[in-house]
């Protein structure tokens, strides 16, 4: 067991997108630069920054041009930062905004779609290529997430021949990687296994990202089963932070900080700082005034105040 194991995955933080767009409470411009900047000093080297979608639907981030134009004046060294776009009016707002990569995303499905973004899967693969033509043209990588692969909370379960189709399409419009997205949380390893080998039967698999939420606790379970299925690239979200506003149910995504510390266990490298992630994750609790979920930074947290404790004691 074990033995196939890369060395070394990259990890794309959604944290202060996929997390932030789900709070109740607007976090200011530059304290989201600030949380920006310490995932980034703990070695976060993929950020998802902000989405430039409309701030009718997420007013969360409707500060998205102003968090960018804060870390186009920071200069991050060696992190590559990357938004959400929903369509050519996103696209503008992206290419204003001096970011590194754009992500683009639709569902698997038509009815979390048309929740979503209004759109069916038809009508939303139309508007991705219009994007994505305009965005390869310009020189831009792609990312693209689909939505509810394994399962959806309108259709139930979804077959892995639906989401190759989709995947398909994709990847033939020169989209760079797609990201499987466990949007409510609902697969379990063996699910995840077989729609790696399912979809990369077509598919290249170092095009393959998967995105877990931990709404059933069993999304480290489906990394160690995607990882051992041939994937490299995994998402996840500083503490825990996130959900989809479209998905009822879907609480959670998987903590940075539970996916670094497995890796690290499991001899694979992340090239992250699990206590610098961990400074990260206090901030994001203090600026959100509420503790996050995520397992490791708890314990982690219990452990420093204890220490705190202690050392006062003497
Ligand atoms: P719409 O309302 O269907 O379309 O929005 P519209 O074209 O009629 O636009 C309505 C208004 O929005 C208009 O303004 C547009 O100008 C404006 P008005 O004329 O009423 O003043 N608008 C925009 N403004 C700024 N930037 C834009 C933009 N586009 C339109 N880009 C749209 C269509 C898709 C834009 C809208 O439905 C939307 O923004 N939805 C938000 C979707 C979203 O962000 N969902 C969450 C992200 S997906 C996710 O979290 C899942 C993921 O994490 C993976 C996983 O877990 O599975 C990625
Ligand atoms: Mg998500």
């Amino acid at each position: 067991m074990f033995e196939k194991l890369p060395t070394r995955v990259k990890i794309v933080e959604v944290g202060p997108r996929d997390g932030l767009q789900n709070e109740p409470n607007l976090v200011e411009t530059d304290d989201k630069i600030r949380l920006i900047q310490a995932l980034a000093e703990a070695g976060l080297s993929h950020i998802e920054v902000t989405s430039f979608v409309s701030p009718k639907w997420i007013p969360q981030l409707k500060d998205a041009s102003e968090v960018a134009a804060g870390l186009a004046k920071l200069k991050l060294n060696g992190v590559t930062t990357s938004c959400l776009v929903p369509n050519l009016k996103g696209y503008e707002r992206f290419k204003e905004s001096k970011l590194d990569e754009l992500a683009l995303f639709m569902s698997a499905t038509e009815s979390h779609s048309k929740k979503n973004i209004n759109k069916s899967v038809e009508e939303a693969l139309a508007t991705l290529k219009e994007v994505a033509d305009v965005a390869k043209a310009d020189g831009f990588r792609i990312r693209v997430y689909l939505s509810v692969v394994f399962e959806c909370p309108y259709e139930g379960r979804v077959d892995s021949q639906q989401v190759l189709k989709v995947t398909e399409k994709l990847v033939a419009m020169g989209v760079d990687e797609v990201s499987l997205g466990d949007t409510i949380g609902a697969a379990t390893p063996k699910d995840v296994f077989k729609m790696v080998e399912d979809v990369s039967r077509y598919v290249d698999k170092q095009k393959l990202a998967l995105h877990f939420h931990d709404t059933r606790g069993t999304a480290l379970a489906n990394v160690v089963a995607g990882l051992e299925a041939g994937v490299t690239i995994f998402d996840a979200s500083l503490g825990g932070l996130g959900g989809c506003p479209y998905a009822p149910g879907a609480a959670g995504n998987l903590a940075t900080e539970d996916l670094v510390y497995m890796m690290h266990g499991l001899g694979v490298e992340t090239g992250i700082n699990l206590d610098k992630l961990v400074d990260a994750g206090a901030l994001a609790q203090k600026l959100l005034d509420k503790p996050l979920p995520g397992r490791y930074l708890k314990a982690a947290l219990a452990v420093r105040d204890k220490a705190n404790a202690t050392s006062n004691v003497c």
